[in-house]
């Protein structure tokens, strides 16, 4: 079963995931990422500020946001306040899922074993984050789980970065990556958006080509 807008945060094939820990940096992030071409973004529930920041850029309108760290039910209702679109776990919870459908919100549930992959197929999920992925496996756990499960597609995330994307990227069970490179919280400490918009806008180029 096929989520249109899952399958448009795929379309970009690279997610910025973010880690927003000071509201006044929301605004310009949120420049940065769209002058860099990016559509789509991840913004992690784990500081105080990450709401309200997540809230400033799905305002913008141009971004499709998606809620990153939900591992509890209420975080669900907290990120939909704010304007997520999609949702998105380190883990599989099936108190997340059933939280999010009944939001009517999409959910990319995380998985790094076979088990886990199992426990989401029987929750209809096919489209899953494989976290953390370079710690768990990385590109051979990618390929090894493709035999056992032709019809699952990952997001690999989790240690990966502008030298390792590409491995990933070419694997056809690869839906698309997730990272904080392009946005490394020293930059974004630094008020180096032009940088942000660099690492972005190559690691856009690379996932296009
Ligand atoms: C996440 O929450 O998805 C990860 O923290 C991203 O992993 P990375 O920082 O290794 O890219």
């Amino acid at each position: 079963m096929t989520d249109p807008l899952l399958e448009r945060v795929c379309e970009q094939r690279v997610i910025p995931v973010v880690v927003v820990d000071d509201l006044a940096t929301a605004a310009p992030l949120g420049r940065a990422l769209a002058s860099a071409g990016a559509r789509v973004v991840e913004v992690t529930l784990r500081s105080p500020a990450s709401e309200r920041s997540l809230a400033v850029l799905a305002e913008r309108g141009d971004l499709l946001v998606g809620a990153g760290t939900v591992v509890r039910a209420e975080q669900v209702d907290a990120a939909t306040r704010a304007g997520a679109q999609f949702v998105v776990s380190p883990g599989l919870s099936a108190r997340v899922v059933e939280r999010c459908r009944d939001l009517g919100v999409s959910i990319v549930p995380g998985v790094a074993t076979a088990s886990e992959v199992m426990a989401a197929l029987a929750l209809d999920l096919s489209l899953l984050k494989l976290f953390p992925a370079e710690a768990c496996g990385g590109v051979a756990l990618v390929r090894a789980l493709g035999g056992p499960f032709p019809g699952v597609r990952l997001i690999p995330t989790g240690g990966i970065d502008a030298d390792n994307a590409g491995d990933y990227l070419r694997l056809a069970s690869v839906a698309a990556i997730g990272g904080s490179w392009m946005v490394a919280p020293a930059l974004l400490a630094a008020g180096d958006y032009d940088a942000i918009t660099r690492l972005t806008a190559a690691a856009l180029e690379l996932a296009a080509g």
